[in-house]
C-alpha cells in the first residue's frame, strides 16, 4: 500500500494533517505535518513503527493493510480537582488493522487533536504472553529544533533542563551527577516530556499517555541519520523490555503540535488519552496548601533520624507547626521522620528487609497526639513512606500502611524512592516499578490514600483514571538549591519545567521559600530567584497540593503569608497568557470554589529567567465589573542574584478591559489575585 492509498487524516478543525502508510517493505509509518497559504509545513516527517519479540520476531515490516477506519469524537468530561473543571476531547481517529503473511495482527490506533497525535500499538487477544525486546517507533524532526532536554535516566528525572538543537544533545556527559542517590544514563537520549522549537517557529513536544504495564520510553538519538530519534524503551536485569499480555496495549506515543508555545501548556491531550476515572468517590481528598516538617531537615537544622540528636519529627515540633497552619489558613502538615528506621535509611547501611515498616513512630512523636491536635484545629496530617528504594519491602507493608492512615483520618502519603532499586538490576522507570507505583495507587485507593510520589514514574495522565495520583516529583524540586553542589535550580528553571516536565501533569515542587539566603545553615547554597518569583509558581506550577516549605520564623510576619494563605490550589479555568520555553511564562486561573460573597477569585503567576522583563497583559480573562488586584511584585532595585529579597504588596483596582503592566526583575515574578469588588 502506497501513501496515496490511505486518504490522510486531518484533524477536527483542519490545522493538522496526519498520513498513515506501509512502505516497500510493509514497515507501517506516520508523517504529520500542517498546511498554512504557503503549502504544507512537515513537523514530524515520514517515521516507521513497529516492535520487536525476544524471540527475534520482528514485527517492523512485513505488514498488509486489513483495513483502515476513520471516525470522529466529541465529548466533555469533569476533573474531580484540576487546572480546569470541564475537559473536551475532540478528536479524529484512525484505526489500522494490520495483518502478515505468516497470521499474525496487529492494530494502530491514531487520535488526532487541534493540538497534537497520539498513537498506540494494540496487540490481538489471540497472540500469546511474549516478551518485547525492542520498540521501533521513529520520530524524524525536520531540520535541526532548538530542544529543551533532561538526559534519559533510567533511574531518575532530577537533572536540570538543556537547551540545544537536536544535534547537540550529549546526554552522556551528565553521567553519574554527584547529587543524586541513583542515576543511569545508558546511551545518548533524553526522557519525555521533551520539547523542541522548529526552524518555522512551531512548537513540539514528545511524550507518552496512560503509561500502564510497560517501560517508559525515552527518546535516543540515531548515531546514522540526523534529526532522528527512536524509542528506547527502559530496560530490566535480562536486558529485554516487557512482559506482554494477551491484547496488550501500549502506551500513547503522543506528539504536541501547536504554532505557539502557550498552548502547550494550555492542552488536554495527555489527558484526554486516558481512561475514565476508576474511583466511584474520591470526596475523601480535597486539595490544599500544606506545610511540614521537611525544609529543616534539608537545611541540616534537623534530622529526620533521632540518633542525631536533632530530631524535626517531635510531638512538640509538629504541634507547633498545626498552629501555625490554622493561623495560616493551611490545610495540612506533612511530618517526615516520624517513624523509625532513619538511622541506616539510605546506602550500605540500609539493612536487607528494609529499614521501614511504615507504622512504628519514633518515641519523642505521638503520632495519635498529633493527628488529634490536628482535627481540633482543622488541619490534616500527610503522611510520609519513605521506602528507600525497595518496593517489594513497600508492597509487604503497605495495606498495614495505608489501613492506619485510614483508621486516623489521613487521606494523603507523600511516598519516596531515593537510591538504588533493590531488586538490583530494576530501574526506577523500568515496567516492574511501572507496575509497582499502580499497584499503590489501586491500594491506597480502597483505604482512601491519595498519593504525592517522589522519585515517581513519569506522570502520563493516570491522574484521570487514578484521581488519586494526586501529585508527584520526577523533576530538580526545591531540595536541590537546599544542598545541591552544582549550585541548585537556575532563574530559567521555571519557564523551562512548565514546558516540559508540566505537560506530564502536577508538579510537587515545594515553591515559596522567603529566605532566600539559607544562611546560618547552608552559606554556600541559595534560591536563586527574588521572593516575588517564588510566590508566582503558585500559579505557574499547578499542583492540588501546594506546599508552604520555608520554616515558620521565615513566614512569620513576612508579606508573603498573605499570598501562601490564600491562595488556591484547585482550579475552574486557566489562560496560559504568554511564554517562552526558558525565558518566561505567565499564568492566570480562576479559583474553582466562590468565596464568601459568592465570587470566584483570579490568581496570575508570572516569572522570567535571568533576564528583566516586562509584559503587558491584558486581564479580559476576568469577569465584568471591578477588581482588586492584590499584587506581590519585585521591589526596586530586586535582582536574583545581588538583591533577590524586595517585595512590594501593592493594591490596585482593575476592569476587564485593561491591560496591566508587569515589571519583572532579573530571576523574578509576579504574583496577582483579583478579588471581585462588585457585579453588574
Ligand atoms: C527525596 C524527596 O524528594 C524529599 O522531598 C524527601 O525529603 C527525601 N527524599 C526523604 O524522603
Ligand atoms: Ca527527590
Amino acid at each position: 500500500m502506497e501513501a496515496d492509498a490511505v486518504p490522510s487524516l486531518a484533524s477536527p478543525e483542519g490545522g493538522l494533517s496526519l498520513d498513515t502508510y506501509l512502505d516497500a517493505d510493509g514497515r507501517p509509518g506516520y508523517r504529520l505535518s500542517h498546511q498554512n497559504e504557503n503549502g504544507t509545513v512537515v513537523l514530524v516527517d515520514s517515521s516507521g513503527l513497529g516492535l520487536v519479540f525476544a524471540d527475534g520476531t520482528d514485527w517492523s515490516g512485513g505488514w498488509m493493510l486489513g483495513r483502515y477506519t476513520d471516525r470522529q469524537a466529541d465529548q466533555s468530561w469533569e476533573q474531580p480537582w484540576g487546572e480546569q473543571r470541564q475537559i473536551r476531547d475532540r478528536h479524529a481517529e484512525r484505526q489500522l488493522d494490520l495483518r502478515r503473511e505468516d497470521g499474525a495482527r496487529m492494530t494502530l490506533r491514531f487520535r488526532l487533536f487541534e493540538d497534537g497525535l497520539g498513537f498506540r500499538y494494540e496487540l490481538p487477544d489471540s497472540l500469546p504472553s511474549t516478551v518485547l525486546a525492542d520498540e521501533a517507533t521513529e520520530f524524524r524532526l525536520p531540520g535541526d529544533p532548538l530542544c529543551w532536554w533532561i538526559p534519559g535516566d533510567w533511574d531518575i528525572y532530577e537533572h536540570l533542563y538543556r537547551t540545544t538543537r537536536l544535534s547537540e544533545i550529549d546526554a552522556t556527559q551528565y553521567r553519574n551527577h554527584q547529587a543524586l542517590a541513583q542515576t543511569y544514563i545508558p546511551e545518548n537520549a533524553v526522557n519525555t516530556p521533551m520539547t523542541a522549537r522548529t526552524e518555522e517557529g512551531w512548537y513540539l513536544a514528545f511524550h507518552e499517555a496512560a503509561l500502564t504495564d510497560y517501560p517508559g520510553m525515552t527518546l535516543a538519538l540515531a548515531e546514522d541519520q540526523a534529526g532522528l530519534l527512536r524509542s528506547e524503551l527502559v530496560g530490566r536485569p535480562d536486558g529485554m523490555k516487557a512482559d506482554l499480555q494477551p491484547g496488550h496495549q501500549t502506551p500513547w506515543r503522543v506528539i504536541l503540535a501547536v504554532p505557539e508555545a502557550p498552548l502547550l501548556i494550555a492542552s488536554t491531550t495527555v489527558l484526554n488519552l486516558n481512561a475514565p476515572s476508576k474511583i466511584e468517590d474520591i470526596s475523601w481528598f480535597e486539595p490544599t496548601t500544606y506545610t511540614g516538617i521537611w525544609w529543616d531537615m534539608h537545611l541540616g537544622r534537623k534530622s529526620w533520624d533521632m540518633a542525631s540528636g536533632k530530631h524535626g519529627a517531635t510531638t512538640e515540633y509538629a504541634m507547633e507547626m498545626i498552629d501555625f497552619a490554622a493561623e495560616a489558613n493551611i490545610g495540612a502538615i506533612l511530618v517526615e521522620g516520624w517513624n523509625t528506621g532513619w538511622e541506616n535509611w539510605i546506602g550500605p547501611g540500609r539493612p536487607a528487609e528494609g529499614p521501614f515498616d511504615f507504622v512504628t513512630p519514633y518515641p519523642d512523636y505521638n503520632l495519635e497526639r498529633v493527628v488529634q491536635y490536628g482535627r481540633e484545629k482543622g488541619v490534616d496530617l500527610i503522611m510520609h513512606h519513605e521506602t528507600s528504594g525497595m518496593p517489594l519491602v513497600y508492597e509487604h507493608y503497605m495495606d498495614s500502611a495505608f489501613a492506619l492512615m485510614q483508621r486516623l483520618g489521613s487521606h494523603a502519603v507523600k511516598t519516596g524512592y531515593v537510591g538504588k532499586l533493590v531488586p538490583a538490576g530494576e530501574y526506577h522507570h523500568g515496567q516492574f516499578m511501572v507496575r509497582h507505583y499502580r499497584k499503590v495507587l489501586e491500594t491506597a485507593a480502597q483505604y482512601q490514600v491519595a498519593v504525592n510520589a517522589h522519585e515517581p514514574i513519569k506522570a502520563t495522565g493516570i491522574r484521570r483514571t487514578w484521581p488519586n495520583a494526586i501529585s508527584r516529583e520526577g523533576l530538580r524540586g526545591q531540595e536541590f538549591n537546599a544542598w545541591s553542589p552544582d549550585g541548585g535550580n537556575p532563574p530559567e528553571h521555571a519557564s523551562i519545567v512548565a514546558f516540559t516536565r508540566m505537560l506530564g501533569g502536577p508538579i510537587d515542587y515545594t515553591p515559596g521559600i522567603v529566605h532566600i539566603g539559607l544562611e546560618p545553615w547552608k552559606p554556600d547554597n541559595r534560591v536563586n530567584s527574588t521572593v516575588a518569583h517564588q510566590l508566582a509558581l503558585y500559579v505557574v506550577f499547578y499542583s492540588p497540593i501546594q506546599m508552604a516549605p520555608d520554616l515558620i520564623e521565615h513566614y512569620s510576619g513576612h508579606p508573603a503569608l498573605d499570598w501562601i494563605s490564600k491562595v488556591a490550589c484547585d482550579w475552574e479555568q486557566t489562560r496560559v497568557l504568554a511564554g517562552e520555553p526558558g525565558d518566561f511564562v505567565a499564568i492566570a486561573r480562576q479559583e474553582r470554589k466562590s468565596d464568601a460573597e459568592g465570587q470566584p477569585r483570579w490568581f496570575l503567576g508570572a516569572v522570567t529567567d535571568e533576564q528583566p522583563r516586562s509584559m503587558r497583559l491584558p486581564l479580559d480573562f476576568l469577569g465584568e465589573g471591578q477588581w482588586r488586584a492584590v499584587r506581590f511584585a519585585d521591589g526596586e532595585g530586586a535582582d536574583w542574584e545581588s538583591n533577590p529579597l524586595p517585595l512590594v504588596v501593592d493594591t490596585l483596582t482593575v476592569e476587564p478591559g485593561q491591560e496591566l503592566q508587569l515589571d519583572l526583575a532579573a530571576g523574578g515574578g509576579t504574583a496577582i489575585r483579583f478579588e471581585a469588588l462588585e457585579r453588574p
